[in-house]
């Protein structure tokens, strides 16, 4: 299983994250130095993936933006030797290739996927990432590399779970289905943001995907389900029911950039793991908890 793009859906609104995102992609906002989005692109390209596909909106050409070159901003860093920071700016720029398709009515994550049909259509299998949300594992391969392994050794399309709790179900797709392997489920039923109490699974979806191109025919047949929307989560169900489907439970640590508490949780460990300012934040942090 040949895995060459990754499809990141950035069409959305962002309202959870409204005012920041007003005016600013909710991908672009910021994880201490680096916007949320170059996070998910470096996880990809961990697994070896280089060419991106942006399943995009209006307003959000700053992403495509922020992997190409910005030759003023580099003059300027270059000129007043600030090379450790031209590194940077130039790393984001030489990271992937970037393609995008637009997707002009927002009609779902599913519906999303569809609209990269065209240019993955005809590779055996893609990756697939919501651009919201941060897997990251300090020894382990964690989010896309973690699938794609798994994905490839079971030449099978692969989701990423992780067990939240059972008052939190609602707000995920949940994945049902017997361990084959430890930590691998082999699926027999998916069902999209369930009610509270009406399912016993606490396996959600954590937005992340290894999924083959026999995908298009089953998100063609999807009609509009939970919240109205095309649901990726509804066509992967018809795909396990028919040829299998696994679910992998995600190594590492998840924040959920849209969701304040997470972001803000993202922004301190991803500080505190630089040595550079590892020190003065914490005394800063403690000093503020004190307070
Ligand atoms: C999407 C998926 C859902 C998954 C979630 C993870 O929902 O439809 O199955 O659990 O991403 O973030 P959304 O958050 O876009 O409503």
């Amino acid at each position: 299983m040949d895995i060459r793009k990754v499809v990141i859906p950035v069409a959305g609104w962002g309202t959870r994250s409204v005012p920041a995102s007003k005016n600013i992609p909710k991908e672009m906002l910021p994880i201490y130095d680096k916007p949320v989005i170059q996070y998910i692109v470096e996880e990809a390209v961990k697994a070896g993936i280089r060419d991106v596909v942006f399943v995009a909106s209006q307003n959000k050409k700053v992403v495509e933006d922020h992997f190409d070159y910005n030759p003023a901003l580099e003059m300027v860093l270059r000129e007043a030797g600030k090379t450790a920071l031209l590194d940077k700016v130039l790393h984001a720029a030489e990271l992937v290739n970037i393609m995008s398709v637009r997707q002009k009515k927002q009609l779902g994550l599913g519906h999303a996927v569809l609209c990269a049909r065209e240019i993955v259509g005809h590779d055996d299998a893609f990756a697939c990432t919501v651009g919201d949300d941060l897997m990251f594992g300090e020894n382990v391969p964690a989010g896309i590399p973690q699938l794609v392994k798994v994905a490839q050794e079971h030449n099978m399309p692969c989701i990423g779970v992780m067990e939240v709790p059972a008052d939190k179900v609602n707000r995920y797709g949940i994945a049902m289905g017997d361990e084959i392997e430890p930590g691998i489920i082999k699926v027999s039923g998916l069902v999209e943001k369930p009610a509270v109490g009406t399912v016993s699974s606490r396996l959600a979806i954590v937005g992340r995907y290894v999924l083959t191109s026999d995908i298009f025919s089953y998100l063609d047949k999807v009609k509009p389900g939970a919240g109205g929307e095309i649901q990726l989560t509804d066509a992967l169900a018809m795909r396990a029911a028919d040829r299998g489907l696994l679910a992998v439970k995600m190594n590492g640590l998840r924040f959920d950039a849209g969701d304040w508490v997470d972001y803000l949780a993202a922004n301190v460990y991803f500080g505190l793991r630089d040595e550079k300012i590892h020190d003065d934040l914490l005394k800063r942090i403690r000093s503020l908890v004190q307070a």
